[in-house]
């Protein structure tokens, strides 16, 4: 607690205390990396999954860096309102949940991408995603529209 309490005595607590436009700043730029993140990988997960076949995963995949910046964003973004709001965010079970949440969709978010990369000369070409690819592109759908529910959910505890 006390580390929490410290974080928000820092200059970057104080920045968003004191500059009227930086939280709703901040928030607006979460969304959009929610945007960016979320919506770009759960198309690509619907794909693997075979929804729109005439869309190409290889065309699908070359999207994979606007979900990494969207991720990006929104660790910049939730960092700095956590810091903001430390005592309060990190004493908050839904956050510690859509943190380990979060932690998990990363990690699966990254055997995908080691995938992708081994398979590019096969199924990413021929559109027939593996079973393992499935399975990974079901989880993802799961763990991420989990991280959003526990996201909005943290404001009701
Ligand atoms: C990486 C993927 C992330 C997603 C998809 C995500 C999603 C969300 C969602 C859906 C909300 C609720 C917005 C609302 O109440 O209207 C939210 C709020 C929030 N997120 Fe994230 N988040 C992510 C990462 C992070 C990280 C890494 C942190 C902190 C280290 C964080 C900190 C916060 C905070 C503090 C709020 C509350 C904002 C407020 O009440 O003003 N988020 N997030």
């Amino acid at each position: 607690m006390a580390f929490l309490q410290w974080l928000e005595t820092t200059a970057i607590a104080d920045a968003v205390r004191t500059i009227p436009w930086l939280y709703p700043a901040l928030e607006s730029a979460h969304y959009i990396g929610i945007a960016c993140l979320v919506g770009g990988i759960m198309l690509i997960d619907l794909r693997l999954l075979g929804v729109a076949k005439k869309l190409p995963i290889a065309t699908m995949v070359t999207l994979l860096p606007w979900v990494w910046a969207g991720f990006l964003i929104n660790l910049v973004t939730g960092g700095t309102i956590f810091i903001y709001g430390a005592t309060g965010f990190g004493t908050n079970p839904p956050f510690q949940l859509k943190m380990a949440l979060i932690a998990l969709a990363g990690i699966n978010a990254f055997l995908f991408e080691i995938a992708a990369r081994r398979g590019r000369n096969s199924w990413v070409i021929d559109g027939q995603a593996p079973a393992m690819v499935k399975g990974v592109a079901t989880l993802s759908l799961i763990l991420w529209m989990s991280v959003v529910a526990t996201g909005r959910w943290m404001a009701y505890v």
